[in-house]
């Protein structure tokens, strides 16, 4: 019997369950509540209130200028969508990278005035003291490594990561330091198919992964990629459900013509 069909909330013990189990997790970003609600309702498993959501939604060329005021603002809005998915909060860039008693106060911030079930954050090594505090409160924290891009301006590119050997070698050895440290999952972006299938073999906790293959325990896009709402990010990994810019495209068009031509509203359309 599937475990996710079984229950009616997923939490971190679901999701080590389905790993177990053999059964893939699937994860989309959400910023608001309307798209929470859609998301929550096809079924998703874990909602990533992700910091992209300072490219996807205030557009920003980065991750690092959104403040952690602005993701309470996004997570609070897609908590008051959902029923059964677990919704993991992006720690920003900023809030968590001066000690760990910083990380600790801005994930306090986020549980308490968002009501998220889980933070993320970037990098390996260079966080575990953070990780380990930010658990002594009771507090779930996913990892992320790879191609992390909090860390854009130190690695130049958004190219595939840990091609070379010893970088290869530094996420493995990170990949399970984060989880002998608790992390409840671990997020892997763009790095090649067949490092990211060993990391997930070789650590217990659930691995999902971005831009790195088949061969990891579950998948996350961004929603704003998959549904083709921007149709300036095409990256190889990217598989595109709909091309909702030329959708939306056509219907502001055609509301501006209705308008103008006065056809719209018409006699039903009023009081
Ligand atoms: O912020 C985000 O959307 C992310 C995903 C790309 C994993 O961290």
């Amino acid at each position: 019997m599937s475990v996710h069909k079984e229950v009616k909330k997923i939490t971190t013990h679901v999701l080590q369950e389905m790993k177990n189990n053999g059964e893939k997790i699937a994860m989309l970003t959400g910023y608001d509540f309307s798209m929470a609600k859609i998301l929550d309702k096809a079924g998703i498993d874990i909602i990533l209130v992700g910091d992209s959501a300072s490219n996807v939604m205030a557009g920003h060329e980065t991750t690092l200028p959104i403040t952690l005021d602005q993701m309470i603002y996004h997570a609070s809005s897609v908590i008051r969508a959902i029923n059964r998915a677990l919704v993991v909060v992006d720690l920003p860039f900023g809030s968590y990278q001066g000690d760990s008693k910083q990380a600790l106060t801005s994930s306090i911030r986020i549980m308490k005035e968002s009501g998220g079930h889980a933070v993320k954050l970037e990098g390996g090594q260079e966080v575990v003291e953070s990780i380990k505090r930010i658990l002594s409160a009771g507090i779930p924290v996913m990892g992320h490594l790879g191609l992390t891009p909090q860390s854009i301006y130190k690695f130049g590119t958004y190219t595939v990561r840990a091609k070379e050997e010893e970088e290869a070698a530094q996420l493995i050895r990170d990949a399970k330091l984060l989880e002998e440290t608790g992390c409840f999952a671990l997020v892997l972006e763009k790095i090649p198919a067949k490092l990211a299938q060993e990391v997930a073999t070789s650590i217990n906790i659930p691995v999902i992964g971005i831009g790195a293959g088949n061969g990891v325990d579950g998948q996350v896009l961004v929603s704003h990629d998959m549904l083709g709402i921007n149709n300036e990010f095409n990256p190889r990994f990217l598989r595109k459900y709909h091309n909702l810019y030329e959708e939306m495209l056509g219907a502001f068009e055609s509301y501006i013509t209705d308008v103008r031509s006065s056809d719209f509203p018409n006699e039903k359309e009023q009081y």
